[in-house]
């Protein structure tokens, strides 16, 4: 007799072997490639469980997870990702944005609510956006300029922008950290970072391996992957406001060479993510009245 592939059947199938290949995330990743192949989201998978999926839509479930099974990210081969509950546009050329970086995009939020209702914002290395964006979204009296050096991203960006409806206030720039802003000699209230901070070392291996299908200019931060803060801290020192803020994400080993580089800065603190390790450091420039509560959260490491 015929096998039956049900919904079920392919989920748990397609589950038990990204468990066994040692994925993070199988069965979510399992229902979001199938969702993707029957053109439905994933609740319709659950309302429609026991209904067969024919032949057509089975090979090309089956390319999809051999694609993954070698390697490939599910948000490549479905063509996006769900980042603060907005979808970006994502592809080869571009960083898949990861969860933990909401965390940075939480820190920003929270700082620009308790200050002036607009704010000029610079997302620097921005990828498919998906901070500079984001940040448009919920900040909507706030300009942004989001600066990338690689044109494959910037490309891709630009269609998430214009997917978000915030043209009209986040301007991209190609080019080398703050510099294409330095040059037009502007004033930013803050900057906000998630570049490249894996070590060089690190970063050929994952190349290798884990991450071999994402771009090694997204990921290569330099010797001891602090190569481009190192840079980038005082163009941002020049650039921000007096009381204006620095925010970037960092590897959890980094909060304390960070907080050597910032010595300019008036308050440093390095913020936990869920998982309570090092991932966010926010440095505030001096000559404004009043320290922030939320710098005093946590003491700067000893
Ligand atoms: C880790 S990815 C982050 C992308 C995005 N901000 C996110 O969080 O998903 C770093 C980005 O920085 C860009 N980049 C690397 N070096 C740069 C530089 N010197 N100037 C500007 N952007 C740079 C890369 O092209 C990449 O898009």
């Amino acid at each position: 007799m015929q096998e039956i592939w049900t919904i079920q059947a392919l989920v748990e199938w397609t589950t038990n072997r990204f468990a066994r290949e040692g994925f993070e995330h199988p069965r979510l990743e399992a229902e979001v490639l199938l969702a993707h192949v029957l053109d439905a989201d994933r609740v319709h998978l659950y309302v429609n469980y026991h209904q067969p999926v024919n032949q057509e839509e089975r090979q090309r479930f089956r390319e999809l997870v051999h694609r993954r099974l070698q390697g490939q990210p599910v948000a490549y081969l479905v063509g996006y990702r769900e980042f603060y509950s907005l979808r970006f546009e994502v592809g080869p050329g571009v960083l898949v944005p990861r969860p933990e970086t909401e965390l940075l995009v939480d820190v920003v939020l929270d700082l620009a609510g308790r200050g002036e209702p607009s704010h000029c914002i610079a997302d620097v290395g921005t990828g498919s956006g998906a901070i500079a964006v984001t940040l448009a979204r919920h900040l909507p009296r706030s300009s942004l300029w989001a600066i990338d050096l690689s044109a494959p991203a910037l490309d891709i960006a630009q269609r998430n922008i214009a997917r978000h409806g915030v043209e009209e206030r986040v301007t991209l720039l190609h080019g080398d950290l703050l510099e294409p802003l330095e040059k037009r000699g502007l004033a930013l209230d803050m900057v906000v970072a998630n570049l490249p901070y894996v070590p060089s070392a690190e970063a050929s291996e994952l190349g290798k391996g884990l991450l071999r299908y994402e771009p090694r200019v997204a990921l290569d931060g330099g010797h001891d992957g602090l190569a481009l803060y190192r840079r980038l801290i005082p163009q941002a020192g020049r650039m921000l406001v007096p009381g204006g803020y620095l925010v970037v994400e960092i590897d959890h080993r980094q909060g304390q060479a960070m907080l050597g580089l910032l010595q300019e800065f008036s308050e440093v603190s390095v913020l936990p993510d869920l998982t309570g390790r090092d991932r966010v450091v926010v440095a505030r420039k001096g000559g404004a009245e009043s320290a922030d509560p939320l710098l005093q959260g946590r003491p700067p490491l000893p």
